[in-house]
């Protein structure tokens, strides 16, 4: 038994996420942790929402609230969407946590005393129609990397640069919209991760078996000039977390508090601790996760990601870690992703294009949404989600494959031979066939599950259940029944157990079919099946099952048309 520690990205508080947002991080994280747990490891999955920062306070001010008003409710929100969409966090967390709170502290001291902080007075645009400070993503201009326009003042979303505000090209308020915009000095704390480069250097070298869209974006911003340089990791905004050197006053940083993307990625250990918390546990029971003289030395820890994201997980927050000198569980393996496209164009949070998480829910069950979206995540390059796809996947895969697979049996039996597993008959060449090419595609689908190949385990998995609907239709128990009722018999056998296998083999990716697939055979034996041959005599001669009510229904071109026009606009 491994020990897996997961952690999403964790979403701004500011909304509802898009589908895109899900299968960039949340959803193939769950994936992967509903794999490794039913294999038997023990897995600590964290997420949390990313509360800090001005998208926050505008949201909030938007909505007429004080801002940590808004991110409890936000936050309660969110987790009842991640609910619904059965991702298995062992803690969804708040990054504004008392825990998050002194552990960025704590970090921020020991970085200090590491010298790897400088205090540096700055020059920082102020706008005069807003009356503050403008940090960051609140401005917007030309991307001085690639030309494009609405570039973020911490990054551009065009070409994955990390920048300064200050390094933009007609710079423009985003919330005013205001060009009458100044610069004014104020002191600020800089990570000084320009020192750390070699080391951050041989540490990603030494990952080779990292996906190559991870490494490529870690080694462009490692090598191409800028990316590591000097970094301001405190703003001038009032909420957040408040600037301390451990637990003492920071001189001159009254009032100040650190920049939302330093304590996020610290917020996956908080998030940990919250955890042990709000479980009565003692601290050990979280260190034993991050601490490896804590016994953190054999965890292996994967993040999962979308590509705007890697740079933080690659750089700065490893720089934060490995600075702080203490002995903090580093990464093993970085599964990042492309981006999702929405029907000819980008899904957009701002602009409020695409089918957003609460509104998928609101047509149709998460296992929908969870098979096309794994089974099209965006892994080499970016994918994009078309109704007529999801109607076409959802019909073919979910109803006419698996769906109708166990529909035929269940209720070929209950017509032959009553609701209970049949007796007699012995497996012929059909069957032992049937048993070696499902081990050969198992242990494929094990494969890639191991390696994060999110698409090939899909595509494996509904290899699986083709398998099954083609032995069905050559084996043909309804006409072997007029002939030989006992070799009918061991037919309907076998095909009610690979019921039972589907459900959990199927698990990871559609939970709750899965589990209404066990709950028809009456059976709750999650066992993985090993050994196929015996996996399929787990349900025993005279074992009673129910056909189960449809497990997937087809979409019709009517729906698939309303929803298309439905969510053809801009929400608001
Ligand atoms: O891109 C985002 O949605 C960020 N909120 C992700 C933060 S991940 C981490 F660092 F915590
Ligand atoms: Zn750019």
């Amino acid at each position: 038994m491994a020990r897996i520690l997961i952690t999403s990205a964790i979403p701004y508080i500011n909304g509802i996420k898009h589908l895109g947002n899900l299968v960039g991080s949340q959803l193939p994280a769950d994936l992967y942790a509903r794999y490794m747990r039913q294999r038997g490891n023990e897995v600590m999955f964290i997420c949390a929402t990313d509360e800090h920062g001005t998208p926050a306070e505008l949201a909030a001010a938007k909505a007429g609230k004080p801002v940590d008003e808004f991110c409890a409710e936000m936050h309660a929100v969110q987790k009842e969407i991640a609910d619904g969409f059965r991702l298995s966090f062992d803690h969804f967390g708040r990054s504004s946590s008392p825990q998050n709170r002194k552990l960025t502290q704590h970090f921020a001291g020991r970085l200090a005393d590491a010298g790897l902080i400088e205090e540096v007075s700055e020059r920082q645009v102020y706008s005069n129609a807003d009356g503050r400070f403008l940090p960051d993503r609140y401005i917007e201009g030309t991307c001085p990397n690639c030309g494009y326009d609405s570039a973020r003042g911490d990054q551009c979303e065009n070409c994955t640069k990390q920048l300064d505000p200050t390094d933009l090209i007609n710079p423009r308020s985003a919330i005013s919209g205001s060009t009458d915009l100044e610069v004014r000095e104020t002191k600020h704390l800089y990570l000084r991760q320009s020192k750390l480069k070699d080391t951050l250097d041989a540490w990603i070298s030494s990952k080779t078996d990292w996906p190559i869209l991870t490494t490529s974006i870690a080694k462009k911003w490692l090598h191409d000039g800028d990316g590591l340089r000097d970094r301001g990791i405190t703003r001038d905004l009032h909420w957040g977390v408040p600037v301390k050197k451990g637990e003492e006053d920071w001189p001159g940083m009254e009032g100040k508090v650190f920049y939302v993307w330093f304590d996020a990625p610290i917020e996956y250990i908080a998030g940990t601790a919250e955890w042990a918390d709000a479980n009565g546990l003692p601290a050990e029971a979280w260190q034993r996760w991050w601490r490896t003289d804590k016994g953190a030395e054999d965890v292996r820890y994967v993040q999962f990601m979308g590509k705007d994201n890697v740079p933080f997980h690659t750089l700065s927050f490893p720089a934060t870690i490995i600075g702080s000198g203490e002995p903090w569980k580093l990464v093993d393996y970085i599964k990042s992703f492309n981006y999702l496209n929405y029907d000819g164009g980008q899904f957009s949070t701002s602009k409020g294009r695409g089918v957003f998480m609460d509104q998928a829910l609101s047509i149709l069950p998460a296992d929908y949404w969870r098979w096309w979206l794994l089974s099209h995540a965006p892994e080499s390059s970016d994918s994009e989600f078309t109704w007529e796809n999801f109607q076409m996947s959802v019909n073919k895969d979910l109803a006419d494959v698996l769906g109708n697979f166990v529909s035929r049996i269940t209720k070929f039996c209950r017509s032959k031979f009553g609701e209970e597993v049949p007796q007699g008959g012995t497996y012929g060449p059909r069957e032992e066939q049937l048993i070696a090419d499902l081990a050969t595609r198992i242990r494929a689908y094990e494969g890639f599950m191991e390696a994060l190949e999110v698409r090939k385990s899909a595509n494996e998995l509904r290899a699986i259940w083709a398998l099954g609907n083609e032995y069905l239709q050559e084996a043909a128990p309804w006409t072997a029944f007029k002939t030989d009722v006992d070799a009918a018999a061991a037919m309907t056998r076998l095909s009610l157990n690979l019921i039972r296998v589907y459900g959990v083999l199927s698990a990871p990716f559609i939970p709750d079919a899965a589990s209404a697939m066990l709950a028809g055979m009456h059976t709750e034996d999650r066992t993985w099946p090993d050994d196929v041959a015996t996996a399929l005599t787990a349900l025993p001669a005279g074992h009673a099952f129910t056909v189960p009510e449809v497990l997937f229904n087809k979409i019709t071109d009517e729906e698939r048309e309303d929803w298309q026009q439905r969510f053809s606009g801009v929400r608001t």
